[in-house]
């Protein structure tokens, strides 16, 4: 029987990465996988994690089963994270899914079981691994305008007028903040309208919101979705754990289905934790337990945000030095865009045969359509890409 199973594509993301690994060269720079490193090209442990983590070993008593949800505290801490006081609690179905990538793939699930023919907009480009699960899945998938190749910016009206056809029991999937895989984003006034969109066509937004706290701030970096989910009468969300609070291998995420409707609280609920049931059972539980331990103690709490505040901004100061670094080397301020990007990611627009060529002659690896993780970077090494960059003909 196996016989008649077929050669899947390899993801091109993981793919890159173990291609890396086996590259001997010195000095090779890793600037693929979506994974923060610090200066030293290390992925730290936060420290309020450790901490937590420790705690948890001397108190907790038994590893039996959580609920179908996860521990309701940690549905309860992220949401609180996710949604400030936007929505009434009793709005918001919540089940605790294995990371970011879990909580998109039962999203999905929930949009199928509820609409078999729903469309499913995605911003060309989005995260490769949303339309894989999409396809994977049997979904319908329509491509809308995003990125402005020229600008290096959001497409806004190409967006808009794509969007437009959209309808009631669609999906229009966005990413709250820092765009996978371009770092161009919506500002709050073309969310504003992108909301008024969405209710004149009665389609139904889906979150990803994976980078949280990783572009303006935690509070900036949510504003979009509050908006979002206190506007339209149903949005879906996928938020991650993995990069904010660096629990990657732990795989730790929250879905939420939002409905300004409080009576559907019980059969949004209840799908939910269905879908879980059939595709996993119980959720990973470490990750959300160490998490909700971090968001409700204040000591804790305080030195996770700190910590993730260094890291924000430790990128926005690689943007900054490389923007002015390829300024100083080009004489141009074509890569000013670098600077206005959010996130660990920026697109950068190269071909890619100049992409191949940074690996080939000077082992920088970037994913193929010229995504740079800007977390891979270091002061020392912001020059040496810049001169590459220059070299290669960006
Ligand atoms: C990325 O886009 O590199 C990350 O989200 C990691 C992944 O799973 O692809």
């Amino acid at each position: 029987m196996f016989e008649t199973l077929k050669e899947q594509p390899a993801d091109k993301i993981l793919a890159l990465m173990q291609t890396f690994r086996e590259d001997p060269r010195d000095g090779k720079i890793d600037l693929g996988v979506g994974v923060y490193k610090d200066a030293s090209g290390n992925t730290p442990i936060m420290r309020a994690i450790k901490s937590a983590e420790k705690q948890l070993w001397e108190v907790e008593s038994t590893k039996a089963y959580t609920g179908l949800a996860g521990d309701p505290a940690f549905g309860d801490a992220m949401i609180a994270m996710v949604l400030g006081n936007a929505v009434p609690r009793g709005n918001v179905a919540a089940v605790a899914t294995p990371g970011g990538t879990g909580a998109v793939r039962q999203g999905f699930d929930m949009v199928r079981m509820a609409n078999p023919d729903a469309k499913v907009f995605v911003s060309d480009p989005t995260w490769p691994n949303h339309l894989s699960i999409l396809k994977h899945m049997g979904m319908t998938m329509v491509p809308y305008r995003y990125f402005d190749a020229d600008t290096r910016g959001v497409d806004f009206d190409g967006m808009m007028a794509d969007l437009a056809a959209a309808g009631p029991g669609d999906i229009v999937l966005v990413h709250g903040c820092c765009h996978n895989p371009t770092g161009a984003n919506l500002n709050m006034t073309e969310w504003t309208a992108l909301v008024e969109l969405l209710l004149k066509t009665g389609a139904t937004p889906m979150v990803d919101l994976a980078y949280q706290g990783f572009g303006d701030g935690l509070e900036e970096d949510a504003a979009a979705t509050r908006l979002i989910a206190s506007s339209v009468p149903e949005t879906i969300i996928a938020a991650s754990c993995s990069k904010n609070f660096g629990i990657y291998r732990e795989r730790t995420g929250l879905l939420m289905a939002v409905s300004s409707d409080p009576s559907a609280h019980g059969l949004n609920q209840g799908t939910l934790a269905y879908l879980n049931r059939q595709n996993y059972s119980f959720p990973p539980d470490h990750g959300a337990r160490v998490v909700t331990m971090v968001l409700n103690d204040d000591a804790l709490r305080a030195d996770w945000a700190a910590e993730l505040e260094d890291m924000r901004n430790g990128m926005l100061a690689i943007r900054e030095q490389l923007a002015s670094e390829l300024q100083r080397l080009s004489g141009s301020d074509r890569f000013g865009f670098i600077a206005q990007h959010r996130g660990m990611f920026s697109r950068l627009g190269a071909t890619p045969e100049q992409v191949t060529k940074l690996r080939d002659a000077h082992a920088i690896y970037l994913v193929g359509d010229s995504r740079l993780n800007i977390a891979g970077l270091n002061k020392e090494t912001v020059p040496i890409l810049a001169k590459a960059m220059i070299e290669v003909g960006i």
